[in-house]
């Protein structure tokens, strides 16, 4: 039997993709593309791209004044923003216990985790008005549950889990509405990670053995969720929060 035709998901919509470069981000922008978005790229390094059709921005979400820059650029070429993705983040260059943790270093997760998200979604907010959009926010397991010596990273994707809650009560308001939703990722193969393992091989094991499906993540597999959450297809999906951990919060 054949099936119906199915058209692009996100044919006609213009996204923008932070922290685009690589990881989560970079797979979530190649999807899109796939599914007839066009693609606003933006990460603090350098972003390689597949053709021409991608605008790619240099771009620090910790400051204000280039995040109004991105969306005015996104706007010029592609004439609107209909979806956000507050994806870039960092975690602290060494794990240490909230008793050792140097406030300048507090102070860069918080800055590039929880402000970038903000400052995002101030503009966001302020483009969609009139017209309406999706926001999707990337937190974590750890926006809902502890680790130990992850005090500034847990704290900031706790942070994004409540923003998200916030901008969905204010944008469903808006006429038509903005949706805003968050996708919390478990232990997913990207450089994040890798980092993280290098320094403490005997975690990889540890974090295997406490997801019931057995394994990490990959990156294509967050890029779907957020591909729903940024898509019509979740059209009464607001102030939700996504998790996409292979078991890890379940027990
Ligand atoms: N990998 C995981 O296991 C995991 C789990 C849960 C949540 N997350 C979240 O997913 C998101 C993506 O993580 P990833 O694992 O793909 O990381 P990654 O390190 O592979 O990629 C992150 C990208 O963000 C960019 N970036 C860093 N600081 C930036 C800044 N100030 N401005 C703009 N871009 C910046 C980096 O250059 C990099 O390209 C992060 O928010 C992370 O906290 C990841």
């Amino acid at each position: 039997m054949l099936q119906p035709e199915r058209g692009l998901r996100l044919a006609g919509k213009v996204a923008i993709i932070t922290g685009a470069a690589a990881g989560i981000g970079r797979a979530a922008a190649v999807l899109f593309a796939a599914e007839g978005a066009r693609v606003v790229a933006t990460d603090i390094g350098s972003v390689e791209t597949p053709g021409d059709d991608w605008l790619v921005l240099r771009h620090d979400v910790a400051d204000e004044a280039q995040w109004v820059a991105v969306f005015e650029a996104a706007i010029e070429r592609f004439g609107r923003v209909d979806i956000l993705v507050n994806n870039a983040g960092i975690s602290a260059a060494v794990p240490v216990p909230l008793a050792e943790v140097a406030l300048e270093d507090w102070r860069r997760v918080l800055s590039v985790n929880l402000d970038g998200t903000f400052l995002g979604m101030k503009q966001a907010m302020q483009k969609m008005a009139g017209q309406g959009g999706a926001i999707v926010n990337i937190a974590s397991v750890h926006g809902f549950v502890a680790a130990a010596n992850t005090a500034a990273y847990s704290t900031s994707k706790g942070g994004v889990t409540m923003l998200t809650k916030v901008g969905a009560v204010e944008g469903a308001k808006m006429v038509p509405p903005v949706r805003v939703n968050s996708v919390h990722p478990g232990y997913v193969e990207t450089a994040l990670v890798a980092a993280r393992f290098a320094q403490r091989p005997e975690r990889r094991n540890h974090v295997e053995q406490a997801t019931p499906l057995g394994r990490l993540g990959v990156p294509a597999e967050i890029a779907q969720a957020i591909l729903y959450l940024a898509s019509d297809e979740s059209s009464f999906v607001t102030g939700s929060a996504l998790t996409v951990d292979g078991g890890y919060t379940a027990i």
